[in-house]
């Protein structure tokens, strides 16, 4: 009898996957958040790609506009033509759009798909927040929503969810008090969580591996970004 083996989706970064059994795992969300630059996005292009590899289709929901098909081949490498039709791209332009996409997901997500990335998932509320300062309760609301949907299509679909966010936002010191909020709800619905941070060289990222189903291990690993995407790496 031939027995499916649930594999997880490996982030490129050996010892993070290592702890992960494999990588961000099917049937939960997963957060990497971290401040601009940090690679959030290659990390999560990474999964996309060892998603492909599996033979499994990625949603890729681009809320920055940010996906680069050019960034995409230096990654993927000679892969590239096979992974780029396992990725399918949606660009939602705003808060309401990226409810009809979470709202919709089960109609676009397959039994060919596996992996569903939102990049950047509070961009979009930023934005709104930014516009409507005083439907902040409203948007929160609205927030903690979508999160609750994309963990219940996780587990119903059996697909991972990715989602990046970041830190600080560029709004003034009048709502600087509105992000964390937005931090603690997509914190609240994450299995796993991974922050990003910047070091002295803008080449090396620490990345802290702040919830995961392993607990006791070390946490805190150097990544390198490069050309070919973000890798561990050893400095000293
Ligand atoms: N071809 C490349 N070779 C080396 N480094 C690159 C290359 N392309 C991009 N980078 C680096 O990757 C970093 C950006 O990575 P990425 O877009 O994944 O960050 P991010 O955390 O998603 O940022 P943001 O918060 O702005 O979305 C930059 O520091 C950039 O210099
Ligand atoms: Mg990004």
């Amino acid at each position: 009898m031939c027995t499916a083996v649930v594999r997880n989706i490996p982030t490129g970064c050996k010892t993070i996957d290592e702890i992960l059994e494999g990588g961000i795992p099917k049937q939960k969300i997963s957060l990497v958040y971290g401040e601009a630059e940090t690679g959030k996005t290659t990390l999560a292009m990474q999964c996309g790609i060892n998603c492909a590899r599996q033979g499994y289709k990625t949603l890729f929901v681009d809320c920055d506009g940010a996906f680069s098909t050019q960034r995409l081949s230096q990654i993927a490498s000679k892969d590239f033509k096979s992974v780029a039709e396992f990725i399918v791209l949606i660009k939602p332009n705003n808060f309401g759009e990226q409810a009809i996409v979470i709202d919709r997901l089960t109609d676009y997500v397959t039994q060919s798909f596996r992996l569903v990335v939102f990049d950047t998932l509070t961009s979009l509320y930023s934005v709104e927040i930014a516009e409507y300062p005083k439907r902040t309760f409203e948007l929160n609301r609205e927030l903690n929503r979508q999160m609750a949907c994309l963990a219940q299509i996780a587990k119903t679909q059996k697909i991972a969810v990715l989602t990046t966010s970041q830190v600080r936002n560029v709004f003034s010191e009048a709502f600087v008090n509105i992000e964390p909020v937005a931090t603690r709800v997509v914190k609240f619905w994450a299995d796993i969580i991974i922050a990003m941070k910047p070091t002295e060289n803008p080449q090396i990222i620490r990345a802290i591996l702040e919830k995961s189903p392993r607990k006791g291990l070390p946490s805190t690993y150097n990544l390198r970004i490069e050309e070919t995407g973000i890798h561990e790496c050893l400095i000293h």
